[in-house]
């Protein structure tokens, strides 16, 4: 193999040129490397950090392929805190985002990024979000000083020579993501495994189409394409343009007569797209022939076609999913994805170079190391708590390993979407599943959804907080904009999808699970769809259409009657706190709240 010079430039671009000689300038870096996107490459780059004790090589007859990386404890999830939304008036970011005037933060972000390369690679990352060449598809290219972000956003996106080609060839407008750990190496000082900075920044200048990220490696504060780019930024592209940047799981249900039903559904973080996204149906429904395609797990981009239907694409081309939870029991087809060419963050080691987290077998393994480095054994942490792996330890799989991957999943117009899924993680009061009385009444569920918090942000587990749409830290503008967006789409489709509401997650008296979930929620999706298609009955309640128990396939399983009343029962003195929750919400909303919240609202009160 011979070595190219990677410092020579990749693309011929006046402007992106100008901008690496701009943004070298300021940061310092002690090389440049244009990313070609090469096995090659990508090899050198894992041998490097794994020489560099960034990356374990794990075994490769029983992982092929893959590599592990342990964070700096500091630095295992997102930032909400220090996310930023900076347009030129605060109230374009609306009270939800944390705002800061951009010049200030300019000025702010050239003092961190002034030499914060030194003794490091910078990267010249170029990406598409989108299949190549997709009309819905969009450019961006990262410069970083992270070879683990490059090898895991080389999973995560399309990158390389094909999309500087496009960028020379089409002039495509692209956004520019700074990215910096935010530790310069002093000459002769050595690195750390896992270089970060506790002085964190994720900021967004929306008119301009820029990120700006310092201080993090991890997730969706550094791999930039993912949250940064194909929401917060795309979400004011699309509210300009007339689409949708959505934090949600797009599949398709096929039915034993081989009709095949594409729906998209938002769940906050770590509560279950990725789950669902894979589904594999029950025993009895699978042999009738009952089957679900993939299409993505965490972000659509939904736009009307020239007929007016609503089509999505995956903006992404790899799966950044929640390790723990994750097995041959509860997900088959992630097991599967992940098995070759996956780099996983923070989970355990097993002494044969092996991985394990909670809830992958029911026996861990003996002898292994945790997330932090340390030995780690169930006695052990039956005394400490101690988890083998971090709570948001997290896979970097390809999605065409998937086993269920749609064959339209690189569809350059999409797949066409029927019906639209809104649900949290919800101990009580939201029932299994109902749907929405019509679009207004829908957008209103999607504006008012509550979840528990969870390990994938930095924050308090557990509090239920108003996760409007899932969107609450990724939406780039104003939420009260962001619902009247959503209201006003309707109008440009010939056909208005379905809306509905899940809950897997509501628990009894004794704190316990109500609901199965995982395979199980196919029953429910069954029943979606089947409406969606005018197909299955229904009956009125005061939040909605509510499936009946007869309604609902049963098929194999014994789950009775009375277990099925609990969990759809609507409690009208709990619905009474969950409205003044939706109030509140929108009182810090109000000066741009549409109208139709108002009147959506009144009339679930009048209801109860
Ligand atoms: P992000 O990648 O953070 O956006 O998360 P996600 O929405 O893709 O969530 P994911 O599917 O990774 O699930 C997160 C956690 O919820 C895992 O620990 C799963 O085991 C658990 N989970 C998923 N589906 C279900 C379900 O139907 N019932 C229950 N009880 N738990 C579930
Ligand atoms: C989420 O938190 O919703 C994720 C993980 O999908 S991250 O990429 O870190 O945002
Ligand atoms: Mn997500």
């Amino acid at each position: 193999m011979k070595a190219r010079s990677t410092d020579k430039p990749l693309s011929k671009n006046p402007h992106l040129l100008k901008w690496v000689t701009k943004m070298a300038a300021l940061t310092q870096p002690a090389a440049i490397h244009w990313v070609d996107g090469s096995e090659e490459e990508n090899a050198a780059l894992c041998a490097q950090m794994v020489a560099a004790g960034t990356l374990t090589k794990l075994n490769e007859d029983l992982w092929p392929g893959c590599h592990y990386a342990r964070s700096d404890p500091s630095d295992v999830a997102r930032v909400e805190d220090r996310t930023f939304i900076c347009s030129h008036s605060k109230d374009n970011a609306g009270p939800t985002n944390n705002w800061v005037d951009p010049f200030v933060m300019r000025k702010t972000l050239k003092a961190r990024f002034q030499g914060c390369m030194a003794g490091r690679t910078m990267y010249v990352l170029p990406f598409s979000m989108g299949p190549l060449g997709s009309p819905l598809a969009q450019i961006g290219v990262q410069l970083t000083d992270s070879p683990y972000v490059v090898v895991n956003m080389r999973i995560m996106a399309r990158i390389g020579l094909p999309i500087f080609q496009q960028i020379d060839d089409d002039g495509k407008r692209v956004v520019p993501c700074m990215h910096s750990v935010g530790a310069p190496l002093a000459p002769g000082q050595t690195d750390v495994p896992w270089p970060c900075n506790p002085d964190k920044y994720i900021v967004h200048f929306p008119e301009t189409r820029e990120i700006w990220s310092y201080g993090s490696g991890y997730g969706g504060n550094a791999l930039l394409g993912k949250k940064c780019f194909a929401l917060r930024i795309a979400s004011n592209m699309a509210r300009d343009e007339g689409w949708l940047a959505e934090h949600m799981l797009i599949l398709g249900l096929e039915n034993p007569q081989g009709e095949k039903t594409y729906v998209a559904a938002a769940f906050p973080s770590a509560c279950g797209k990725t789950n669902f996204a894979m589904l594999i149906p029950p025993t009895p429904l699978l042999a009738e022939g009952w089957k679900i395609w993939t299409v993505g797990d965490d972000i659509a981009w939904l736009k009307p076609d020239a007929s007016g239907r609503l089509h999505a694409i995956n903006p992404e081309s790899g799966f950044f999913g929640v390790a723990p939870g994750t097995s041959v029991k509860t997900n088959p087809n992630a097991m599967a994805a992940l098995a070759k060419n996956t780099i996983f963050t923070n989970v355990a080691l097993t002494p044969e170079g092996g991985v394990w987290w909670e809830g992958m077998t029911d026996t861990p393994p003996a002898a292994l190391t945790d997330w932090q480095g340390k030995p780690w054994t169930p006695e052990l942490a039956a005394e400490t708590g101690a988890k083998a792996a971090h709570p948001n330890s997290r896979f970097t799989a390809p999605a065409a390993q998937c086993p269920t991957i749609d064959p339209a999943w690189e569809s350059p117009t999409g797949v066409p979407i029927s019906a639209l899924i809104f649900g949290g993680r919800r101990a009580t009061t939201i029932p299994l599943v109902y749907q929405a009385f019509n679009w207004s009444a829908g957008v209103y569920v999607g504006a008012t959804m509550g979840s528990e918090m969870t390990a994938a942000a930095a924050g308090t587990i557990g509090k239920v907080r108003r996760d409007p749409f899932a969107m609450l830290p990724f939406c780039g503008y104003h939420m009260g904009d962001y619902f009247r967006h959503w209201i006003s789409m309707q109008k440009n489709l010939s056909e208005t999808p379905c809306i509905f509401s899940v809950n897997w997650f509501r628990k009894g008296a004794d704190g316990k699970f109500l609901w199965p979930g995982f395979s199980e929620n196919m029953r429910i999706l069954k029943w979606v769809v089947e409406r969606a298609r005018g197909r299955a009955c229904a009956r009125e309640t005061p939040i909605g259409w509510q499936p009946r128990f007869a309604d609902i396939d049963w098929t194999g399983s014994d789950f009775t009657p009375e277990q099925f009343a609990a969990l759809q029962a609507v409690d009208r003195a709990a619905w009474r706190a969950e409205v003044i929750g939706h109030e509140e919400l929108f009182i810090d909303l109000h000066a741009h709240l549409p109208k139709e919240m108002i009147f959506e609202r009144e009339l679930l009160i009048c209801r109860l």
